[in-house]
């Protein structure tokens, strides 16, 4: 059997967990959870990193020893893990004993085998990062994670001959293309290491300076330097060497981490394992930065989401939903409520939820509950059925390869593909004429593809997985499912079984109100000559940089539908295609220039990533630019000649 072994980094506990912290954790645990169900067998860590500088400065600061500070954080930790339903196997802190052995054992290793060596060295060290800094990496004399002047310290120290395996590692990387993923950070360690000689590594810290760590097997005055420590918790945590766990899942291991600690997970940890004679990891999986207002979201920099807050407000299926589907892992991605409600009521309240209630409902009305039987398959049963298995196929390939953002966007394919079939089929229609045996197979289909959709959620939001495969009759138990049998198998969901009378899992959320006035586009008014008047005299826009002007993305669309906005006569309710799988709903003040029968097939322009909003109680996803002069507002339009989608730039 395959094996698969998930790690997070050990976070620091110089404070509480953020949102960072849950998203790596979220990763790892529903990335365990997929091979789980891929029939693997699987293995996940989670923990703490104790030792430091770092540390011992938190812990003065809150006029506490490092043990008793390092307890209660770690604890936060450990807490957070049920609260994001994350569910490792074991939760490992470098002040434990099992760690501390492991450590040393491979200290002394390296040592015996003459990879470590005494000698004199001065440095560029940032606290922060507890790391030297090269000249050539600092950027304007700063860290270029803290933005900090590092210090400037020389000492007597241990070093690990890390130099000696570059062309070794370089080597390794080339034979295993996906080594370091996704790509862009294996070229960034490739060019890293191609740039020149890879220094030796400093990996100790005179007992002198810092007492805080684990003490050097081979010379008592000194500690071991925190990352060396680190490191080989992913070894300690299955008991290496001799374990039969170790045995089972070393080297499957596949490490989860964001791109500030790509140097020593992608450099220093196989260059280590190499010397120690351990075979090198499998996947060093590497993600981007959560921003908040464009910068990343850091400890350090006080700018924090909480991931307490978030669940308390959006739930946990949200809230998980949330940060794979709006991440394309490897980038950087930016969080905000309202991207997080937009997406909350447009996938899951809308798309999935809908399709929930108005199933379950259809059960109750025309079968009193009771799952039918499967009949004749139909042309539209046939049809809806390739669908879904090959959205089940993508999810499985996407999700496999990291890409939880697109497997999510093909699965939703399936859970849109569902609604539609209903529409098509009209199973309304059918009772009302009398088809039962129609029926019976239009809405059997139905409720076995939602099983379907409920199993591949799991990884995803496993509480909800649960609980909808719970309000079909279906019960769950992972140690019998594989999903790749999903694509084929058909008629798992029992017929005669009841189901729930109604599914609330996903209630819309209401956006915060953006003011009406404050959009563009109002009708010409006495107020609008005055207004027009006050713009000759004002200041020209502020200066902005052209980095600001890329932030916008804009694209081309089509306008497909436009109705009267039911609540503010000044507004236009627009279906507008922009090259996606779905069209976004925009909400414009258009409504004194533009009958809404005049707009559809109508080219427009488009901002597609302002943050969606709730205009007068609709959601807008977009902005349409509009020239305005003369009281008179148009629409700008396009060539004509490109598709809907295409990029202005
Ligand atoms: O570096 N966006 O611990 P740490 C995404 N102890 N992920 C983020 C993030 C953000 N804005 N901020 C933090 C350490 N993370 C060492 C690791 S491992 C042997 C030792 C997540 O507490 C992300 O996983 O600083 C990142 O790599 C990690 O937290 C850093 O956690
Ligand atoms: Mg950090």
């Amino acid at each position: 059997m395959d094996a698969y072994y998930a790690t997070t980094p050990i976070y620091y506990v110089n404070a509480k967990p953020h949102l960072g912290h849950a998203y790596t954790t979220i990763v790892a645990d529903a990335m365990r959870r997929f091979h789980r169900l891929m029939g693997e067998e699987t293995y996940f860590l989670t923990g703490t990193d104790e030792h430091g500088d770092k540390i011992v400065k938190a812990a003065d600061a809150n006029g506490q020893s490092p043990q008793e500070y390092v307890d209660q954080i770690s604890a936060l930790f450990q807490e957070m893990l049920p609260q994001i339903a994350a569910e490792p196997d074991d939760f490992i802190r470098t002040t434990q004993k099992r760690h501390v052995a492991c450590v040393q054992r491979i200290l002394q290793k390296v040592y015996d085998a003459g990879d470590i060596y005494f000698g004199e060295y001065g440095g560029h060290y940032c606290y922060g990062c507890e790391r030297f800094y090269t000249e050539k990496e600092l950027e304007d004399g700063k860290c270029p994670q803290h933005g900090v002047k590092p210090e400037w310290i020389a000492e007597k120290n241990y070093f690990f001959k890390m130099s000696k395996y570059r062309d070794w590692l370089l080597k390794h990387i080339e034979k295993h293309p996906d080594f370091i993923r996704p790509e862009g950070y294996r070229n960034e360690v490739v060019s890293l290491l191609e740039s020149g000689e890879l220094e030796d590594l400093c990996i100790s810290r005179p007992k002198s300076r810092l007492s805080w760590g684990i003490e050097l097997p081979f010379d008592k005055d000194y500690v071991c330097y925190v990352w060396f420590d680190a490191l080989i918790n992913y070894l300690s945590a299955v008991g290496y060497p001799d374990s039969p766990k170790f045995k089972e899942f070393w080297p499957a291991v596949n490490h989860f981490v964001a791109k500030d600690i790509l140097k020593p997970h992608a450099v220093f940890w196989p260059t280590m394992l190499k010397a120690a004679g351990v075979e090198p990891y499998q996947h060093l999986n590497v993600h981007g930065y959560w921003l908040v207002d464009e910068t990343k979201m850091s400890k350090s920099l006080g700018n924090v989401v909480s991931p307490m807050d978030m669940l308390g407000k959006y739930g946990l299926a949200s809230f998980r939903y949330f940060l794979l589907r709006e991440m394309s892992f490897g980038m950087d991605a930016s969080f905000s409520e309202s991207a997080l409600i937009g997406r909350h009521n447009a996938d899951l309240a809308n798309d999935l939820g809908n399709l929930f209630n108005r199933s379950l409902a259809m059960t109750h009305k025309y079968f009193n509950g009771k799952i039918p039987a499967p009949g004749e398959e139909g042309v539209e049963d046939i049809e809806i059925k390739k669908l879904g298995r090959e959205a089940m196929a993508n999810y499985q390939t996407f999700f496999r390869d990291l890409k939880y953002s697109r497997a999510l966007e093909s699965l939703w394919e399936l859970v849109r593909g569902l609604n539609r079939y209903i529409d098509a089929t009209a199973p309304w229609a059918l009772f009302k004429n009398g088809e039962t045996a129609r029926l019976s197979s239009v809405l059997y289909t139905v409720l076995e593809h939602l099983r379907k959709v409920a199993v591949h959620l799991w990884p995803v939001m496993p509480h909800a997985s649960v609980e909808m495969l719970g309000q079909i009759g279906a019960s769950f138990d992972p140690e019998k499912i594989v999903l790749t049998k999903e694509l084929d198998i058909w008629g798992v969901l029992a017929s005669g079984v009841e189901v729930a009378s109604s599914s609330n899992l996903f209630p819309r959320i209401d956006m915060p109100e953006v003011s009406v006035a404050a959009e563009k586009g109002k009708p010409a008014s006495k107020k609008k000559a005055a207004s027009e008047k006050k713009k000759k005299n004002a200041p020209a826009a502020a200066e902005v940089e052209f980095s600001d002007f890329q932030k916008l993305e804009m694209r081309l669309g089509k306008i497909l539908e436009a109705c009267s906005h039911p609540d503010a006569d000044k507004l236009l309710v627009l279906k507008v295609d922009l090259g996606e799988e779905r069209p976004r709903q925009v909400v414009a003040g258009l409504a004194a220039y533009y009958k809404p029968e005049d707009l559809p097939g109508q080219d427009v322009v488009a901002v597609v990533n302002l943050a969606p909003r709730k205009i007068r109680g609709e959601v807008s996803e977009a902005m349409l630019l509009t020239a305005q002069a003369k009281g008179r507002v148009m629409l700008l339009t396009a060539p004509g000649e490109l598709p809907a989608g295409a990029k202005i730039a």
